[in-house]
C-alpha cells in the first residue's frame, strides 16, 4: 500500500529551514515566560510519568467534537455552546504544556511542532468566533465556525500524531534497553580501569552505559541513552541536586538520579534503567532487573 501522499508534505517540512526564525521566536518568549523549573517540570508531565499535553488535549478535543455532535441535535443550544466554552477554556493550559515540550526539541520536530500549534492557534480564533455567535443570536453562523473550528483542529492533530508516532515526541529513548540485553550477570570492564569520580561510556553488546566510579569506590551504572531523546548522558554533568547525586543530560538538561535512574528534572519523563552491580575477581559485572 502506499503511503498516504500529504505525508510527503510533512516529511519536507520536518526539513524546512525557513521555518527556524518562528520556531526559535517561539521557543525564547516560551523560555522567557515559563521560567520555574518546578512548573516546567509538571508542564511536562514529569510527576505523571509521561507527558501531559497529549492527556490535557482529551479535554477541548472532546468537547468540540461533542459540541458538533450536539449541533445536529434540535433543542442542544445551550449544552454545545457550554461545550465549545469549556473547549476554549482547557485549551490554554494544554497548550502551554505543548509549549513547553516544544521548547526542548530538535530542530525538525520544532518545525513540525510550529505548525501544528499554528493550526491549533487558528482553531481557536474560531471557537472563539462560534462562540460569540452563539451568544449573541446568530446559532446557525456558530454551527458553521465550529465546524470549521473541528476540521482545523483535526488537522492539527494529525500533525501531533506525526510529532509523537514518526518523530517520537514524548516518547521513552530507553525503552529497547531491557530488550537489548539478555537476563543475569554480564562483564562490563576492569574495576581498576575506572576513574574515580569520571563518569565514563562503555558498551555492553552495542547497548551503551554510563558508569561512574564513585569516591567510595561503589560503581553507579545507568543505560547512556537519555529517554527524552536520546542525548548521551556520559557527556553530561554531575550535579547535586536536593541532595541527590545526579546526571545532568547536555542536550536538553534532563537530570536523572545517579543512584536509581528516577527523574528529578525533566524534560525527560522516564527513568533511565539502572543496573546492578558487583566486582567478581577485579571485573566489574552488571546485571538489568527485568532484562532479557
Ligand atoms: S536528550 Fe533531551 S534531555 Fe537528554
Amino acid at each position: 500500500m502506499k503511503t498516504f501522499a500529504p505525508l510527503g508534505f510533512i516529511d519536507r517540512l520536518e526539513n524546512a529551514g525557513g521555518l527556524d526564525p518562528l520556531a526559535g521566536a517561539v521557543r525564547d518568549a516560551v523560555n522567557k515566560i515559563v521560567k520555574p523549573q518546578w512548573l516546567r517540570d509538571v508542564l511536562h508531565g514529569v510527576p505523571l510519568g509521561h507527558p501531559l499535553h497529549p492527556l490535557m488535549v482529551q479535554v477541548p478535543l472532546g468537547a468540540w467534537t461533542s459540541a458538533a455532535v450536539l449541533d445536529a441535535l434540535p433543542g442542544t443550544g445551550k449544552a454545545s455552546t457550554a461545550l465549545v466554552a469549556l473547549g476554549l477554556v482547557t485549551a490554554g493550559p494544554s497548550a502551554l504544556a505543548g509549549y513547553v515540550d516544544f521548547s526542548e526539541l530538535h530542530e525538525q520536530q520544532q518545525r513540525v511542532a510550529v505548525i501544528h500549534s499554528s493550526a491549533n492557534l487558528v482553531a481557536v480564533g474560531l471557537y472563539t468566533g462560534s462562540l460569540l455567535q452563539r451568544l449573541t443570536g446568530s446559532p446557525g453562523r456558530g454551527k458553521a465556525l465550529g465546524l470549521l473550528g473541528l476540521t482545523v483542529v483535526m488537522a492539527g492533530g494529525w500533525l501531533g500524531g506525526h510529532l509523537a508516532f514518526r518523530q517520537a515526541v514524548g516518547a521513552n529513548h530507553a525503552e529497547d534497553v531491557p530488550h537489548r540485553i539478555p537476563a543475569g550477570w554480564h562483564s562490563l570492564a576492569p574495576f581498576s580501569e575506572l576513574t574515580t569520580g569520571k563518569m565514563e561510556r562503555r558498551l555492553l553488546g552495542t547497548v551503551p552505559l554510563l558508569v561512574l566510579r564513585t569516591q567510595a569506590n561503589e560503581i553507579l551504572v545507568l543505560a547512556d541513552t537519555c529517554s527524552h531523546l536520546s542525548g548521551p548522558l556520559s557527556e553530561g554533568k554531575q550535579q547535586t541536586i536536593s541532595g541527590e547525586q545526579c546526571v545532568v543530560c547536555p542536550w536538553h538538561e534532563s537530570a536523572f538520579s545517579l543512584r536509581s535512574g528516577e527523574v528529578v528534572h525533566g524534560p525527560a519523563t522516564s527513568p533511565q534503567p539502572k543496573f546492578l552491580t558487583r566486582v567478581v575477581d577485579g571485573q566489574v559485572e552488571v546485571c538489568l532487573p527485568g532484562a532479557g
